[in-house]
C-alpha cells in the first residue's frame, strides 16, 4: 500500500499541470510571507497555526481563525483592530500598524488556513459607476434594509449606541465603503454576519449608498443634538418640556387665592 501510494505521489508530481505554477509559486511567497508577519504579530493571541488561545482558566487571547476568510483579517487589520493591544471586550480601531502589502499577505496567510470570504472586488461596493436616478434608488432600497437590519445597535442615523458586555456599535459616518462590505460579510465582534445569501451583494451596495447618502445630508440648522434620535430628543422633552410645566404649576400654586389669604393672615 505505502508502495502504491508512493507511486501514485510521484506520478502525480510529475505529470500534475505546471502551467499555473508561476501564479501559485508568487501565491506560495504570499502566504510564507504572511505567516512570518503573523508569528511575529499575531501568534501570541491566535496561536502560531491560528488555531486560537485559550488560557488555562477559560479566558480566550483570541479565537482561532481558519475559516474566516481574507475579508476578515483586510477589516480587523485594515481599520486597525488587530492587532489587538490587550484582550478586552471590543477591540478598538486605531491606527493602522501594516502597509496595504502586509494586510495582503496576512489575508493570504489566514485564506490557506480554511476557505472563507475573500476581499471584495471595487466592482462590488464602489458606486462610481452608478447614474443620479441608479443612484437614488440604491439610497431608498439600501435605507430600508438598514431600517430592518441595522437600526436596532447603529441607531437609525448610523450614529451608533451602546452594547451589553461594555462594547458599543460604532458611528458609520468614517467607515470607507470596503470596511463596510467587509463587516456585513465577516460580522465582527457582537455584529450579526450578513453572508452573501442574506443580503446579497448589490443589496449591500445599496446599503452603502444610503451611509454615503447620509453624510451628504445638509444640515437644516437648528440643534441637531447629536443625531442620536429619540435618546436626546426625549432628554430635551424631559427636561426642557417637563421642566418648565413643573415651574409653571410651582408658580401658578404660589399665587392662588389660598395662598395669597395665608400671606394676609401672616400680616395680620
Ligand atoms: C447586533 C447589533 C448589530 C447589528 C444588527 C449590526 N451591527 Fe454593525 N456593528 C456592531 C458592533 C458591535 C460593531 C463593532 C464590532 C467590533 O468592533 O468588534 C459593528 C461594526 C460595524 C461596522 C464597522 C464600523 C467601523 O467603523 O469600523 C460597520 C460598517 C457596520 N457595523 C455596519 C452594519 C450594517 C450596515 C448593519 C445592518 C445591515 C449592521 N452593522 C448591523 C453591531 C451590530
Ligand atoms: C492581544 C491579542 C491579539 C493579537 C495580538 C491579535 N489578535 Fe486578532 N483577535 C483577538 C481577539 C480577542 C479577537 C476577537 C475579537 C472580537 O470578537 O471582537 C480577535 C479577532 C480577530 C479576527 C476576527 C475573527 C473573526 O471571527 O472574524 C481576525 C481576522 C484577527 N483577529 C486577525 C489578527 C491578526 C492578522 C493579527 C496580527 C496582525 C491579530 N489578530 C493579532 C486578539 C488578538
Amino acid at each position: 500500500m505505502v508502495l502504491g501510494l508512493m507511486l501514485t505521489g510521484t506520478l502525480y508530481a510529475a505529470f500534475a499541470p505546471s502551467s499555473s505554477a508561476g501564479s501559485a509559486s508568487s501565491d506560495e511567497e504570499l502566504v510564507e510571507t504572511g505567516r512570518n508577519l503573523f508569528l511575529v504579530g499575531c501568534s501570541t493571541c491566535h496561536g502560531q497555526n491560528g488555531e486560537g488561545i485559550t488560557t488555562l482558566e477559560g479566558d480566550q487571547l483570541g479565537p482561532a481563525l481558519a475559516g474566516v476568510g481574507a475579508a476578515a483579517v483586510d477589516f480587523q487589520v485594515g481599520t486597525g483592530r488587530m492587532p489587538a493591544a490587550q484582550p478586552g471586550a471590543q477591540n478598538p480601531t486605531k491606527p493602522v500598524t501594516y502597509s496595504d502589502e502586509e494586510i495582503k499577505a496576512l489575508a493570504a496567510f489566514v485564506a490557506s488556513l480554511g476557505p472563507g470570504p475573500s476581499v471584495p472586488d471595487p466592482s462590488d461596493y464602489s458606486l462610481a459607476g452608478l447614474s443620479e436616478e441608479e443612484r437614488e434608488e440604491a439610497v431608498s432600497r439600501g435605507g430600508q434594509i438598514f431600517l430592518t437590519n441595522c437600526t436596532a445597535c447603529h441607531n437609525f442615523a448610523g450614529k451608533g449606541g451602546a452594547m451589553p458586555r461594555g462594547g458599543n456599535a460604532p458611528n458609520l459616518s468614517d467607515t470607507s465603503a470596503k470596511h463596510i462590505y467587509e463587516a456585513l460579510l465577516t460580522g465582527p465582534g457582537q455584529m450579526d454576519t450578513f453572508s452573501n445569501g442574506n443580503l446579497s451583494p448589490e443589496e449591500k451596495r445599496d446599503v452603502i449608498a444610503y451611509l454615503y447618502s447620509l453624510r451628504e445630508q445638509p444640515q437644516y440648522g437648528g440643534f441637531d443634538l447629536g443625531g442620536m434620535g429619540p435618546v436626546s430628543e426625549g432628554m430635551f422633552a424631559w427636561i426642557v418640556g417637563i421642566g418648565s410645566l413643573v415651574c409653571f404649576a410651582t408658580w401658578i400654586a404660589a399665587h392662588t387665592a389660598r395662598t395669597s389669604r395665608r400671606k394676609d393672615e401672616a400680616a395680620a
